[in-house]
């Protein structure tokens, strides 16, 4: 079956069962600045799997338009693309894992056509320190599924993904794992979780393609085995709990001496949150390890065919690499554009304008026959317009923004490889040249590391990413009173203010919700000004509960930590936040902690500056004023006395 195929019978699969068909969510994730992109199909949901209400019901199932800038690095093997088509399907407090797995074995075989012998499965084998049992209830449901085919499925051994390798199939069709590869939450593992985030014990449905073993990847294989053989193509997870650190608001304030564990509680409903990658789905349909070969992607090379006359199955790995990922970023590319991205040096710009030109870089090192990329654009288009409407209503935009920059970028090019060939007459390029490559003439970081590599030159990235910080520094400093973060400047009352701002913002959230970001602020010495997302006025009690805890927080005299870390890094951290102006995956943020316990009160992303301590707040925080400023959007204004 093709993607487009398999896409539909998968909608009309689930409002047969009383699903009603949402639209995929923007690439642009609405009130939630910790991700820059929608990463999966629940993204968007997270409020209805807390327990708001959805107008849909609660039964929904949709294909959700996806991008993940953390794989990008992966791109190029037979399986890994960053943007992605999501199944999906949810039960908010409906039908649990009985119906799921059924209905989803359902769906791959009799739907997809998928042999029943090639599907292989894993389920969460329990975690004893978080008091989350083994899912013996899933093997059970599943022993049913296959035996309904004539297969009898046995269960293996406790494996990690380690074990795995040495244990090997056992001869068993069901396979228990552990946190890492079968808990499924927004921020990894159960130890990874920030408190009020939900998750639970996941169940995966693997493809055997039934290619050999390649011991390089451990002695024996099992599902989780990287060799190839297995494809995982879709992932049911039972989000029925939230973590939980017992120092927070509803658990007596900082009273933290008497009770600092942390642990999970189950959410007011049990959820099923289902995700597939459909061209994975696709790609085991028509029994092919290589998802490049399914319709949509298959069509992109087709074309690279026909225009540049790159021929994809007679190329070498090398080149087939090249192919792929200039297929994907493409692909991606066109997404961002018809959501109305445009090439920027910052945020959502930045990662288009990156992906573009990395697409187009490679293209060209491909060289023989290249000539544009954009043009491709089309090919995209015409695969997704039916599923995906707003590309067509946004077909003339999304040329023009690609192919502006692609002109863009070729200028950059010539005049920046000149410049690079004229500093590496000096026999070396410096961290401090490659800036001035960037700055003057927007020659991207990756270029010259690529061009130095081929001359055998050594650059430092550090270097790079010094001259870079040193350069925002100083243009910070030169642009008077626009200061980052709404600081009107960086006196001594300003930091104490802006500190204690953080402290409102993780306040605000312990006593509201996590519904809570911040859309705004705006510190003079005088007082705070913060906006953020709620719908309602808070009640006297609430703004009370918000000023205590925050007062709490100045006596208890955390720490106040700053980090610089893979923005990846500091999202599985739970930082909430506006991202700052960057230039690399790496972003900056501040932690409220105590150094003793590990305990955490906020973590944000900001590029500072604050106190080193709470206490140095000296004073009482105190709200002046709490009003709306748009729909769903309140500002606070207060003071520290
Ligand atoms: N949220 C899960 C995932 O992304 C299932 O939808 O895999």
């Amino acid at each position: 079956m093709t993607s487009q195929e398999i896409r539909q019978k998968y909608l009309d699969f689930f409002a047969a069962r009383g699903h009603a068909i949402i639209p995929s969510a923007s690439l642009l994730p609405e009130n939630d600045p910790t991700t820059l992109f929608t990463g999966s199909g629940m993204q968007p949901l997270v409020p209805c799997l807390l327990g708001e209400a959805h107008p849909l019901g609660r039964r929904l199932v949709n294909s959700q338009k996806s991008f993940r800038a953390e794989d990008m690095d992966e791109v190029g093997d037979n399986r890994h693309t960053t943007f992605f088509e999501m199944l999906g399907n949810w039960s908010l407090g409906d039908y649990f894992k009985k119906e799921q797995l059924a209905w989803f074995f359902e769906f791959l075989t009799d739907g997809v056509g998928l042999d029943p012998q090639r599907l292989y499965i894993s389920v969460f084998a329990g975690d004893e320190k978080n008091s989350v049992p083994r899912d013996t209830e899933s093997v059970e449901i599943w022993k049913k599924a296959f035996a309904a085919k004539g297969i009898e499925a046995r269960d293996a051994e406790l494996l990690t993904e380690a074990r795995g390798g040495e244990l090997g199939m056992q001869d068993g069709r069901i396979f228990y794992y552990d946190a890492k590869k079968n808990w499924w939450s927004r921020s990894g593992t159960p130890d990874q979780m920030p408190a009020g985030e939900p998750g639970g014990p996941d169940s995966e449905v693997f493809f055997d393609f039934q290619t050999p073993h390649d011991p390089k990847f451990g002695k024996e294989c099992h599902p989780n085995c990287d060799c190839g053989r297995f494809m995982e193509i879709g992932n049911s997870v039972f989000m029925e709990y939230r973590r939980v650190i017992a120092n927070n608001a509803n658990s007596g304030g900082n009273n933290a001496n008497k009770n600092r564990g942390e642990w999970f509680e189950k959410l007011p409903q049990r959820n099923v949150d289902f995700g597939g990658g459909l061209e994975r789905i696709a790609a085991a349909s028509i029994n092919c390890p290589d998802i490049f070969k399914i319709d949509t992607l298959g069509a992109i090379l087709e074309e690279m065919k026909r225009r540049f006359s790159w021929d994809y199955d007679l190329a070498s790995d090398g080149e087939r690499k090249i192919m792929r990922i200039v297929a994907d970023h493409l692909r991606a590319a066109v997404f961002m554009a018809g959501d109305g991205v445009f090439p920027s040096n910052k945020h959502r710009g930045y990662m288009l304008r990156k992906i573009l030109r990395r697409a187009i870089f490679k293209a060209h090192k491909l060289a023989s026959g290249f000539s544009n990329l954009y043009p491709l654009a089309n090919t995209v288009i015409s695969s997704y317009k039916s599923a995906y409407p707003e590309l067509a209503e946004r077909s003339k935009d999304i040329h023009s923004v690609l192919e502006e920059e692609e002109m863009k970028f070729m200028k950059t090019i010539v005049g920046g490889t000149r410049e690079f060939e004229h500093l590496v007459k000096n026999g070396k390029i410096t961290g401090v040249d490659a800036f001035n490559l960037y700055q003057s003439h927007g020659f991207p970081w990756e270029l010259t590391e690529e061009l130095s590599l081929q001359r055998g030159l050594d650059v430092n990235p550090a270097e790079f990413q010094a001259e870079f910080e040193k350069h925002q520094e100083l243009s910070r400093t030169a642009s008077a009173g626009t200061f980052r973060g709404g600081l009107a400047d960086q006196s001594e009352p300003v930091v104490r203010l802006h500190t204690t701002t953080h402290l409102l913002n993780a306040a605000l959230r312990k006593v509201l919700g996590d519904h809570v970001w911040q859309k705004g602020s705006n510190i003079t010495p005088e007082r705070t000004r913060f906006d953020f997302t709620h719908a309602a006025k808070l009640t006297e009690e609430q703004k009370q509960e918000v000023e205590k805890i925050v007062n709490e927080a100045i006596a208890r005299d955390y720490e106040v930590k700053k980090e610089v870390l893979p923005l990846e890094e500091a999202r599985k951290l739970g930082a909430i936040g506006v991202f700052g102006e960057k230039y690399s995956d790496t972003v900056s943020a501040y932690t409220v902690w105590d150094p003793e316990t590990g305990e955490v009160f906020s973590r944000e992303f900001c590029g500072g500056p604050h106190v080193a301590h709470t206490g140095e707040i000296k004073g009482k925080f105190h709200v002046v004023k709490e009003e709306a400023v748009a729909a769903g959007v309140r500002r606070i204004k207060g003071v520290v006395e």
